[in-house]
């Protein structure tokens, strides 16, 4: 077989990332070989995501760069994945001609097929494009065969932190958001390929799994491909049985269907990280009811006490949008005194822009762009200081820290169950591999991560 190079570029989350080593490891099989240098590329595959605005430029302004690349090498084949293939279909090859193949959030299975079939001569039948939907995840021993083991870069050595998709697309319809149209109704993985999944990747050496899903609260509950009525509490408790795994997250939640069940399992289960990723959007209830989040700034505020009450040391991390349609002066000043209340750990906070064919795209009441800049500047300054301030509490303190490898500055770099970053100095004469579980005694804290030393005998802990 012919060995190509693959450059792929990854846009947007984590569910992202994850596809990106999906199509790897499929087009490994055809002869690509991933590498880091988008010259050297035969194949370039974007990995698009089309959540705001900004993400969909973001693509199209490379998509524009890679026609020099397409006259320079005529043989260069140009993808188009993920949400913004979804989203435009055939548009993308109508805008940029230069474009090879797009293949939709739930058609990259596809990917070594339609390759083939350019490979075969079929340049004629552009435009290559499948935005179809499928009803159902493939598992990865069929992505991979019977015995995945074999020759797949699955998954690279030393790699000790991974992903695992529990399920995809989204039934909410919150009026801002265009995942239901770009990943589509949500569909949960059968059980038993997730437990197959997070125990091939245990027994290969990952020792922290993340499960993935658009809304995980809501696993088996919509699917009518599940092998047994199997809520999300009830996998994790499975998945944590997993012998090797050390650590275990998930992420992401809608705080609507946020269960005692599932906040129980942060007491219950040794592995499961104290680290919460709840977004919340809005501090105004006027605002959340526009935008369809069903809960209320009291409901989400209880979670938080109840969460904080199961686990005293759980981190929570936020999502919050400024300058949706319609929020007033007022509206803002409220989600500012949830950032006050709350004090995130850290958050995620995005300007309001309108997206294809969500309801909130057709809302009068368009907040200026000026006002939204002016918003997102105010509550990034407030929650940078929080997080210093959230950071500083850990100071003194000994936090156990999974070893990642060399970081900044010659220190090794690990992380807290809390998802704290935590930097630290090799003691002399030892040597410590990726996955190594080490205590560290924290004496400076930043505003995105901790630096400490190593604690090395057990009577030195606190
Ligand atoms: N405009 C701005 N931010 C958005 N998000 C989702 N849709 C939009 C939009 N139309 C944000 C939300 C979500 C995160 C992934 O992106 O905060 O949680
Ligand atoms: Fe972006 Fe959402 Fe698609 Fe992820 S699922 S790539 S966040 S639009």
């Amino acid at each position: 077989m012919k060995q190509r190079n693959l450059y792929i570029k990854t846009f947007g989350c984590q569910m992202n990332e994850r596809d990106s080593e999906i199509i790897a490891q499929l087009l490994h099989g055809s002869g690509f070989i991933p590498v880091h240098d988008m010259d050297a590329a035969d194949l370039i595959i974007l990995n698009t995501c089309s959540i705001r605005a900004k993400a969909e430029q973001k693509v199209y302004s490379l998509l524009g760069q890679l026609r020099q690349y397409k006259l320079k090498n005529p043989d260069l084949l140009i993808s188009v994945a993920g949400c913004v293939a979804q989203q435009e279909g055939e548009r993308i090859q109508r805008k940029m001609p230069h474009v090879d193949l797009v293949v939709g959030t739930q058609q990259l299975y596809r990917l070594p097929e339609m390759i083939r079939r350019l490979d075969n001569g079929a340049h004629h039948l552009k435009p290559a494009v499948d935005i179809s939907a499928t009803f159902a995840i493939p598992s990865i021993r069929k992505l991979t065969g019977p015995a995945p083991e074999a020759g797949l870069p699955f998954p690279a050595g030393g790699e000790i932190r991974k992903f695992v998709t529990i399920m995809q697309g989204c039934n909410n319809y919150c009026s801002y958001c265009v995942v239901p149209y770009t990943r589509g109704r949500e569909i949960s993985r059968p059980v038993a390929d997730i437990l197959d999944e997070v125990g091939m990747l245990a027994a290969r050496g990952v020792r922290e799994i993340t499960l993935l899903g658009q809304n995980v609260n809501s696993y088996g509950q919509t699917n009518p491909v599940a092998d047994r009525p199997v809520d999300f509490p009830a996998l994790l408790h499975r998945v944590a049985r997993t012998e090797g795994l050390r650590r275990l997250r998930f992420t992401t939640s809608n705080p609507k269907d946020l269960s005692d069940r599932l906040m129980r399992c942060f007491a219950e289960i040794d592995i499961l990280c104290p680290n919460f990723h709840l977004p919340v959007q809005s501090g105004s209830d006027r605002i959340l009811q526009r935008m369809n989040r069903k809960y209320t700034v009291a409901d989400y505020l209880d979670k938080v006490r109840n969460l904080r009450r199961y686990h005293p040391d759980i981190t929570l991390s936020t999502d919050m949008i400024v300058g949706f349609p319609g929020e007033t002066d007022e509206d803002f000043e409220q989600t500012m005194l949830l950032l006050e209340t709350v004090r995130f750990h850290s958050s995620f906070s995005f300007k309001y822009s309108d997206r294809p064919r969500t309801r909130s795209a057709t809302f009068g009441e368009k907040v200026p762009e000026q006002v939204k800049a002016a918003r997102l500047g105010r509550f990034q300054a407030r929650q940078d200081s929080i997080s210093l301030e959230r950071n500083r509490e850990y100071v003194d303190r000994v936090v156990e820290v999974m070893v990642e490898g060399a970081g900044k500055n010659n220190l090794l770099q690990g992380r807290a169950a809390t998802n704290h970053i935590v930097h630290f100095p090799e003691p002399p004469g030892s040597s410590f591999s990726p996955g190594d579980m080490v205590m560290v005694r924290i004496n400076r804290a930043g505003q995105h991560s901790l630096a400490g030393t190593m604690l090395m005998e057990d009577s030195e802990r606190d």
